[in-house]
């Protein structure tokens, strides 16, 4: 096995591409893996190519984005596989627990062939009529989850 990574996100508003970012500057930087960055909604990666895959999805009512969960359905074999969504709940404190179970462990149950070697829930941004009305989009959160990952991918 090496260490040829995918990052695969699904986004709408942005902090799934800035936290799919922000992973793959530190695994490349930090583990000097090589790593393809690719928009769930513009292309489909073909996973042979991979020995590492990181899946990320942004939330919108109550639900993770489609291309995430289309992604999730795929044999990934012997892949080690990680699995973060970027929520506004997740961002808060108070709802991080139940943020965690609904779009990390609820979501992952239904695809039992997959096996994560980590997941994450991490905050997002939110606007309205062009104005920020939420932001707990936390990049160092971010970061400091890609520096422990680096270690349990091959
Ligand atoms: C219309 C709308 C609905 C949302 N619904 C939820 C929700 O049900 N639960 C939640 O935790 N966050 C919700 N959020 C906040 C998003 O999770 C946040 O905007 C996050 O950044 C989305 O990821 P993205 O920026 O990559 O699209 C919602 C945001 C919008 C704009």
């Amino acid at each position: 096995m090496g260490d040829k990574t995918l990052v695969a996100f699904a986004t709408k508003g942005g902090a799934t591409k800035e936290a799919s970012e922000i992973i793959t500057d530190v695994l490349k930087e930090k583990y000097k893996f090589t790593v393809d960055l690719v928009n769930l909604k513009k292309n489909s990666p073909n996973l042979e190519e991979y020995d590492n895959i990181v899946i990320g999805g942004g939330v919108r009512v109550g639900k993770v984005y489609d291309e995430a969960l289309k992604f999730l359905k795929q044999d990934f074999g012997d892949r080690k596989i990680a699995f973060f969504v970027c929520s506004g709940d997740a961002g808060d404190p108070n709802k991080y627990e139940e943020a965690c179970m609904k779009y990390i462990t609820n979501v992952l149950a239904n695809y039992p062939n997959v096996k994560t070697v980590a997941t994450e829930a991490f905050g997002g941004r939110m606007k309205m009529l062009w104005k920020t009305v939420l932001d707990n989009f936390d990049q160092a959160k971010i970061r400091a989850w890609a520096e422990k990952l680096g270690s349990k991918l091959t």
